[in-house]
């Protein structure tokens, strides 16, 4: 048997679906959770918790009426965490289309009621396939782990010029218009069947206030266009409340990343102590016209130093994914094993080209 997998299929319903009919992100990223934890836990034959969810691009909208297909797959398990792929698909019953909307990856560790750690057995590879993505496991989690300190040395090299806090060009709009806040109170329905809170709740919870912070830029409803990695610090329970901050950090010609960070306060510590920091994402948004093309969007000016800081960290953060996205895609051709055959390891590096090329353009 290679990896866990596990199949879902889901309807998309109105209550999926946001004013214009349109599946939500938020939705989309409580299925990916679901499915990814799914097959996590088939392989750990325990409870497991979301530890981050990689880079993700959405390539297609999906709308009422259409249908859902997530298959996870754990591609490899480290020691105490495996990773875990999610391929989604928009089939459209009508015209039988197919579509890819998302590939993404999740780590998720087994975490047993006593928080003990456990060592996972390792995946079985079968398959050219399974080799190949057990190998850019490995690849990707060194990019996972390293990113904060790839961050970190690029945002040293860029410096920190105060000049742009006070830009005051008219086209120019202070990110502090921005700025939101939501608290959510943690209850029943929100929670996994371990009692905490589910991984993919907090993520739709975190889009819906970048959204909204987005649209205080644009005056225009957003479309998400990718994130640039949850990360689940700690864990947050029934009864928590969660409070989102979030801004935008900077723009590009035709998007927005917006910055939300999540923190947790217990019923005792509400008001006094110290909240505790359960995760923090970038999310990029495009705003689109009425036949799909991507807008400009207005330049932004940051007010603070913090502001100033994340205004870089914004510029340092997309060379990363760019160039995270051209190494990976090197490393998949190298990762094909010897005994596939020569047509089919040609076939792989042309849908490799054709992809790259892809994931270019999105930018
Ligand atoms: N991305 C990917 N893997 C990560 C990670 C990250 N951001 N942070 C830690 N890990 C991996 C480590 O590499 C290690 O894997 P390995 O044993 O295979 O090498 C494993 O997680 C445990 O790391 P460790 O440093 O020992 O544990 P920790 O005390 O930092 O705990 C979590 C890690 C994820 C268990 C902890 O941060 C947590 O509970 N987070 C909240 C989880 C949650 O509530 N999710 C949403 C609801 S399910
Ligand atoms: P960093 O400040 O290094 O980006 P954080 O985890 O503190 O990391 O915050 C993540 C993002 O959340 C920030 O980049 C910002 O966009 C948003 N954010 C954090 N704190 C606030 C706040 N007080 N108000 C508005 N947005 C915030």
């Amino acid at each position: 048997m290679a990896g866990a997998q596990v199949h879902m299929s889901q309807a998309i319903f109105p209550a999926h679906a946001d004013h214009l009919g349109l599946l939500s992100a938020g939705q989309l990223l409580k299925w990916i959770d679901t499915a990814a934890c799914l097959a996590a836990e088939k392989h750990a034959g325990l409870p497991c918790v979301t530890a981050s969810v990689d880079d993700i691009q959405f390539e297609e909208t999906a709308r009422v009426g259409q249908i859902i297909s997530l298959n996870a797959k754990v591609n490899r398990a480290f020691t105490t965490s495996m990773e875990v792929g999610v391929k989604v698909t928009l089939q459209d019953p009508l015209t039988d289309v197919q579509k890819r909307i998302s590939v993404a990856f999740s780590t998720y560790v087994a975490r047993p009621r006593c928080d003990e750690k456990v060592v996972l057995k390792q995946v079985k590879l079968v398959t050219a396939q399974d080799f190949i993505e057990h190998n850019l496991a490995a690849e990707r989690r060194k990019i996972r782990l390293g990113h904060g300190d790839v961050l970190n040395n690029l945002m040293e090299e860029y410096g920190i010029d105060d000049g742009q806090m006070c830009n005051q060009e008219e086209d120019v709009v202070s990110t502090d218009l921005t700025h939101v806040q939501s608290i959510e109170l943690v209850l029943p329905p929100h929670a996994n069947h371990q009692g905490n809170t589910f991984g993919g709740q907090i993520m739709a919870w975190m889009e819906t206030v970048a959204a909204i912070s987005a649209s205080r830029l644009c005056h225009m409803h957003p479309t998400l266009k990718s994130v640039d990695m949850f990360k689940f610090h700690g864990p947050s329970a029934v009864g928590d409340r969660l409070v989102f901050n979030a801004i935008v950090n900077n723009t590009f010609e035709k998007s927005i990343e917006v910055g939300v960070r999540v923190e947790a306060y217990n019923c005792e510590e509400w008001g006094k102590g110290q909240p505790r920091h359960i995760n923090s994402a970038f999310l990029i948004f495009n705003i689109l016209n009425e036949h799909g093309e991507s807008l400009i969007v207005p330049r932004v000016r940051p007010s603070t130093k913090d502001g100033l800081r994340r205004y870089h960290g914004a510029i340092a953060r997309k060379k990363i994914r760019l160039t995270r996205k051209y190494h990976l895609l090197k490393k998949e051709d190298s990762c094909i094993p010897e005994f596939w055959d020569g047509s089919n390891k040609r076939s792989l590096h042309n849908s490799s080209e054709a992809s790259c090329l892809e994931s270019f353009s999105t930018f």
